[in-house]
């Protein structure tokens, strides 16, 4: 989704606003802008790359001091070249980034018009920009004293930054619902949607937080709420390398995160999993053991690859805990007036901790008395900061828009929740749940052993690349996993492929199969592998092709598939972490040698911060 970058200090500042919207570009956007103060204001904007906006100002004069930057994906108005970011007000005076929708802007809009104004755009931006310029001028005010009065009218969520040609030493900044990070140099400041773009500069950040305005010179960083009360800004630590966000040496960042996968499963159990010992200490949630093992229900709520992992902890929850759980998409949840209330439990599982659905889920949730756990990929997030406990995943800045190793690091850690109640209430015997501890800590190991595995994988997606459709099939802990190898090959090679429980195929999708359909099963030795057999003999009695993700040393089905995958052997509870990895690894594949760029696919954002 949208990206936001800015300057203010001694440096070229076009040339780090640049860089640092080449590093949020795999955000996902549609086009791109730059406004600067060089002898007024100066604004350039381009559908399409930034790289096409780079050749677009080239020979151009970009020096300043004070910059602003933008990646956009179209909400309002089709991308286009005058939809871009920034935008201008009418008397040019100040250009306006955004990220986030401001719902009431139709209505703002026509006031506007009323007043006199023309609009350039299509863009609830530009009504924005002009609202503030109007209120500025009624009440010969500051701009900050206009953004204020501004943003009570204002309906939605935001991040903008604003650049002021009369006042080309301040950038000015305000936040709802979305996110923003200041980075704070030695006489500078570098401003941006994440840590990405900051991280070389300086580690240390400042995370604004909803209803701030912040007024940002190169040496001086004020933070006033919205009634002009003074904040003390509260400066973080960023514990993330500038290697993390950089390919090392992969041709993409997806195969990069899915190789990655070893070391991020270890790191999301570090700490936290003591197998020799038989112990097992979540910091994030140790008040709330007692109280989760108490709980009549959870409710986990996510969306996308994130609400599978959910679909997982169902199953594993369930089992172990002994408790009702159920799993929510985020959007769906928040709109149909679920019952909710005190004593229900809320799991917000998120990769980037800024979905939107999910944000608002929980922060309805949380106002009718439930108790939020956030299991969050980014520390500091949104998800993370409005939740009452929870664990971080640790697995460091995914940068492909197809999440991986956020994924199996989600299954780690949902697992060690489940097995921490689980320990507590008494809900399993000390000897399954020092076997799942052991499970648990051989999985690095194991997953290292699957990477192995990449040359197979990348000739069976060779053989089946042509494919129309795919099916993936798999049942109990199998079946989301089958879902989400559907949802990875859909996402980077825009193949249509369907997930389903192996044995619902027969109730429709089995109509599709002919021997052009192949179908993905996810089979591995598990209490359902009985099942799953006569389910892969009815695909085969229809020509169907099958591939299939089994467990080491499997004598039945290599005789009946087309293709097989073997993976170690591994507890059914923890096994998903193990049989996804092929999955992922066939989706790339695929999406490479179709020429799709696997990073960045078509209409996709990292981070969906629009509801
Ligand atoms: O950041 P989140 O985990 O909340 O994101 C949720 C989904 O938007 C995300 O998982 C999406 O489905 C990915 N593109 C999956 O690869």
């Amino acid at each position: 989704m949208c990206g936001i970058v800015a300057y203010i200090g001694q440096r070229e500042a076009y040339p780090i606003v640049l860089k640092g919207l080449k590093r949020l570009e795999y955000r996902g956007y549609d086009s791109a802008g730059v406004a600067l103060i060089n002898n007024g204001l100066q604004v350039y904007k381009k559908k399409g790359k930034v790289a096409e906006l780079e050749n677009h100002v080239s020979g151009k004069d970009m020096r300043s001091h004070i910059a602003i930057g933008h990646t956009r994906w179209a909400t309002h108005g089709e991308p286009s070249d005058r939809n871009s970011h920034p935008h201008v007000s009418g008397n040019g005076k100040l250009a306006m980034i955004h990220n986030g929708i401001i719902e009431n802007y139709a209505q703002l809009k026509q006031e506007l018009l009323n007043q006199g104004h023309i609009f350039k755009s299509d863009t609830d931006t530009e009504v924005l920009t002009h609202f503030i310029e109007e209120i500025q001028k009624s009440n010969h005010c500051t701009l900050e004293e206009a953004l204020r009065i501004a943003l009570k009218r204002v309906v939605g969520a935001y991040v903008i930054v604003i650049v002021d040609e009369d006042n080309p030493d301040t950038l000015i900044a305000a936040r709802k619902g979305s996110p923003l990070v200041i980075g704070v140099g030695k006489g500078e400041h570098f401003l941006a949607s994440d840590a990405s773009p900051i991280v070389e500069y300086t580690k240390e950040v400042v995370y604004v937080n909803d209803y701030e305005i912040a007024i940002i010179k190169a040496d001086e960083l004020i933070l006033k709420n919205i009634s002009n009360e003074r904040q003390t800004p509260y400066i973080q630590k960023l514990d993330i390398e500038l290697a993390a966000i950089e390919k090392g040496g992969y041709d993409h960042f997806m195969l990069k995160e899915i190789f990655e996968q070893p070391q991020t499963i270890f790191d999301s159990l570090r700490g936290r999993l003591d197998a020799k010992n038989g112990t097992l200490t979540i910091g994030g949630i140790r008040e709330h053991a007692e109280m989760l093992s108490k709980a009549k229900r959870i409710i986990i709520v996510a969306c996308g690859t994130s609400w599978h992992a959910g679909l997982v902890a169902e199953y594993m929850i369930e089992e172990l805990c002994r408790i009702p759980v159920e799993v929510e998409y985020a959007s769906e949840f928040r709109y149909r007036n679920p019952v909710v209330g005190p004593g229900d439990v809320i799991i917000a599982v998120s990769q980037s901790g800024e979905t939107a659905d999910t944000l608002v889920a929980i922060e309805s949730a949380k106002e009718k008395g439930a108790i939020i756990l956030g299991v969050c990929n980014v520390v500091g997030s949104s998800i993370a900061r409005l939740s009452d406990a929870g664990a971080y995943t640790h697995a460091g800045p995914e940068i492909g828009v197809a999440s991986t190793k956020a994924f199996t690091a989600q299954l780690a850690v949902l697992c060690l929740i489940g097995l921490k109640v689980a320990i507590v209430k008494g809900s399993i015997t000390q000897q399954r749940f020092q076997h799942l501890l052991d499970e648990l800590d051989h999985i690095p190991e194991k997953v290292a052993a699957v990477l192995k595995l990449n040359d197979r994988i990348k000739e069976i997606a060779a053989k089946y690349k042509d494919a129309r459709d795919f099916l993936y099939l798999g049942r109990g802990y199998n079946f989301p996993v089958a879902l989400e190898g559907a949802l990875k090959l859909k996402e980077i090679s825009y193949i249509h492929a369907e997930g389903y429980p192996a044995a619902e195929m027969k109730h429709g999708p089995i109509a599709l199969v002919d021997e052009n359909l192949p179908v993905v099963f996810v089979a591995t030795r598990d209490s359902y592998y009985e099942k799953v057999v006569s389910n892969i003999q009815e695909i085969k009695a229809r020509k169907g092709k099958v591939i299939a993700v089994v467990t080491e040393g499997d004598q039945v089905i290599p005789g009946m598939a087309d293709d097989i995958i073997m993976v170690p052997e591994a507890d059914e509870l923890v096994a998903p972490i193990l049989s996804v990895i092929p999955l992922q690894l066939l989706a790339y594949h695929i999406g490479v040698l179709k020429g799709f760029d696997v990073d960045k696919p078509r209409n996709l954002a990292k981070s969906v911060t629009v509801e």
